[in-house]
């Protein structure tokens, strides 16, 4: 799946693509997912030879905005698309909100969008889950591209068409799936992200060889340190190899009906942390999903699913590289997490179902865990 794309395109920067194709399933159009080095200055190009010369509206945040917004505005122009009022969102997981998808689509319906303008989500996470959303209700769908700058956007959240905002119910409880028509990933924006966003990333990263492929755990260990410390091959690798797993899981189940719910290792006990720390600072996405992935393997092992030399290895390396192993202060308890976790939308019929693992490589999606079990893992790790 991973490939050159020499034959696409002819960028002056070796890049590797990988596609999603879903035209059999729910009749999208195939996209792809290109990832190179300082891939923005070719973003104009890249979208012109897919989709043609647009009327584009970049969506980007505080912290981004200063860092690339002109940079990109330049190049879209230079190569014959047209822009439209940009539109700037505070930085943050708080923004994920019903007020500021409220003020996007205001904002991208006052720009004289129409059905075949593009929306441009230039940002991490946040950025892409807010404006895949607006982008996927306004004028009842606007093509999108996904252009991820933080490391666990790029490997996670900025493919495979989910969408969403947090709501009083829980982390993602409003969105769609809203496929984007091309992602690129620039890997040089990755210089900017301070350590903290970068290990976060790490953790989406990791999980893949957790799910499906132990070989990559191991190749994971043994390269961790270079990724985080800007080594562009490591980081290419790691990057299309994630890609790769994802658009394996999404093109045989899109709308997570069986393989799609592996994605979520770690983040049932993940999301109840989120949740109890107010989706806040203190504890961001992928930290609470390393966090998650040590205790959902910690309760494999009890579960005698996988042994504890295993779970110890997961707990080891995670530990290695600076990720959180045991969850911050919090100011509920094991009731209220618990709850927390059923509220959670994976939560089938009020019974507990999580993805667990008969080992690295593993992982499966368990249905019925029994209460007792999970609350005994909380208490170990409170
Ligand atoms: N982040 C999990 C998924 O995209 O399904």
């Amino acid at each position: 799946m991973v490939e050159s794309s020499s034959d696409v395109m002819a960028p002056p920067v070796e890049t590797h693509t990988v596609s999603i194709d879903l035209s059999q399933a729910n009749r999208t159009p195939p996209y792809d997912i290109v990832i190179g080095d300082n891939l923005f200055a070719n973003a104009g190009e890249l979208i012109g030879q897919r989709l043609s010369a647009r009327r584009c509206l970049i969506v980007t945040d505080t912290n981004i905005a200063p860092l690339y917004l002109k940079r990109l505005e330049a190049v879209l122009d230079a190569s014959g698309h047209t822009l439209l009022p940009s539109v700037t969102l505070p930085a943050g997981e708080s923004s994920k909100d019903y007020v500021n998808l409220h003020v996007l689509l205001n904002r991208i319906l006052a720009a004289g969008i129409d059905r075949s303008s593009l929306i441009i989500a230039l940002g991490g996470g946040v950025v892409g889950d807010l404006a895949g959303l607006a982008a996927s209700l306004a004028m009842r769908g606007i093509d999108i591209v996904q252009m991820p700058t933080t490391l666990l956007a790029q490997v996670d959240s900025s493919v495979g068409g989910k969408t969403g905002i947090n709501t009083d119910a829980g982390k993602n409880t409003v969105g769609t799936f809203y496929q984007p028509r091309l992602v690129i990933i620039d890997v040089s924006a990755l210089d900017s992200l301070p350590l903290r966003e970068m290990r976060a990333g790490y953790a989406e990263i990791v999980k893949y060889g957790l799910i499906k492929d132990a070989a990559f755990f191991n190749w994971c260990r043994a390269h961790a340190g270079k990724l985080l410390n800007g080594d562009r091959a490591a980081q290419i690798h790691a990057i299309a190899a994630s890609c790769n797993y994802k658009a394996q899981v999404v093109m045989a189940d899109e709308r997570e009906a069986g393989e799609r719910a592996l994605l979520n290792l770690g983040h049932t006990f993940g999301h109840a942390m989120e949740s109890a720390t107010g989706f806040s600072n203190a504890l961001m996405h992928g930290e609470a999903v390393a966090i998650g992935m040590v205790m959902a393997f910690r309760l494999s092992a009890q579960l005698g699913l996988c042994s504890h030399t295993e779970s110890y290895d997961v707990r080891d390396h995670i530990a290695s590289v600076g990720l959180p192993v045991k969850p911050p202060a919090l100011a509920c308890g094991v009731d209220q997490l618990m709850a927390l976790m059923a509220q959670d939308k994976k939560a089938v019929a009020g019974k507990l179902t999580l993805v667990l693992a008969r080992g690295i490589g593993k992982a499966f999606v368990a249905k019925d865990v029994r209460e007792t079990e999970v609350r005994a893992v909380w208490a170990e790790f409170l």
